[in-house]
């Protein structure tokens, strides 16, 4: 039997929401799981890029083996209904880029808990797979939009059992996604983070994320302008991002611009407007990192509304 899997990109956190708001993009990673026919041939993993720049490097340095955490969703899927993977031909076309912070990995994991669960005949319902999900990836923003679409907040409970609901995100803001030509490890944007905040950076945030709540629902951009604020991860990442200073300083007062954040853990750069001075707005972003010596790739997207999707299941 052979399954394939769409799972789109996704943008997490919105400033303030760290670990907490993401939102399903248009880009997508096409995931495929075979069960070979020939016993011993263990577990194979390919991935392939379809993307315009050259991911290669990044795929060089995936593993390919049991150490995949492709394997390691799969492996967790199986283990709770008391079963071992065994003679899966797993292939990746990778269109979402990789370490950029766009849900990569997260796409990826979905993708292959989703085909996994439909090879087994569906023993997992959403709970279960949201779970494990987010057991793999570490934190549930990423991998909810992917699985269910949209804008969503999400939460890990001390359980593990994952709480979300989705928000609506108003039609007239437009997202843009700037991609530099540099990669940033998830773990590598974490570790800089630190173990504990001062309360008043807590409250800052606190603060920010019901007024993004109510900014969404009122379409409030005014409100939105500083529920995009942040001070429990960007200004500790900034370092890490060369170029993400000097592009928020520049667009603050750019006309029509609601707010600049970093995109998941970075080191792309997500730009909330209204209205349609895009073109000013997208020059600004590659000229500033121009100065750095940065090529990027600006894009803006609408919503992708809908999650992983099963594209064939074939006996
Ligand atoms: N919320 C996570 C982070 C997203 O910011 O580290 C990682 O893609």
């Amino acid at each position: 039997m052979k399954v394939s899997v769409k799972v789109p990109a996704t943008t997490a956190n919105f400033g303030s929401g760290f670990d907490c708001f993401g939102m399903a993009l248009p880009i997508y990673n096409l995931i495929t799981i075979e069960e070979t026919v020939l016993p011993g041939t263990g577990i194979e993993i390919n991935i392939m890029s379809e993307t315009d720049d050259d991911d290669e490097f990044a795929i060089e340095h995936i593993p390919k083996d049991e150490n995949n955490i492709i394997y390691k969703a799969v492996e967790m899927l199986y283990n709770s209904i008391g079963q071992s993977p065994s003679e899966l031909k797993i292939n990746i076309k990778s269109q979402i880029p990789i370490a950029k912070g766009l849900g990569s990995s997260a796409s990826i994991i979905v993708g292959g808990l989703l085909a996994a669960n439909e090879l087994l005949g569906r023993p997992a319902d959403e709970a279960a797979l949201l779970s494990i999900a987010t057991e793999v990836e570490g934190h549930p923003d990423n991998v909810v939009p992917a699985i269910v679409g949209g804008l969503v907040l999400t939460s890990q409970e001390e359980d593990g059992s994952i709480v979300y609901r989705k928000l609506a995100w108003p039609e007239e803001w437009h997202l843009t996604v700037c991609v530099p030509d540099y990669e940033l490890a998830t773990d590598i944007s974490r570790s800089v983070l630190p173990k504990e905040v001062p309360l008043k950076n807590a409250t800052f945030n606190t603060r920010r994320t019901a007024m993004f709540i109510e900014a969404l629902h009122s379409k409030d951009a005014e409100l939105m302008k500083l529920a995009l604020q942040d001070k429990l991860h960007q200004p500790y990442r900034t370092k890490l991002v060369p170029g993400l200073q000097d592009i928020m300083d520049n667009l603050k007062h750019e006309e029509n611009v609601i707010g600049c954040v970093l995109s998941g853990a970075g080191p792309s750069i997500l730009i909330i407007s209204q209205k349609n001075n895009l073109d000013k707005i997208k020059s600004i972003v590659s000229e500033t990192w121009e100065n750095y010596n940065v090529k990027t790739d600006i894009r803006t997207y609408k919503v992708e509304e809908k999650g992983a999707q099963i594209l064939d299941s074939i006996a």
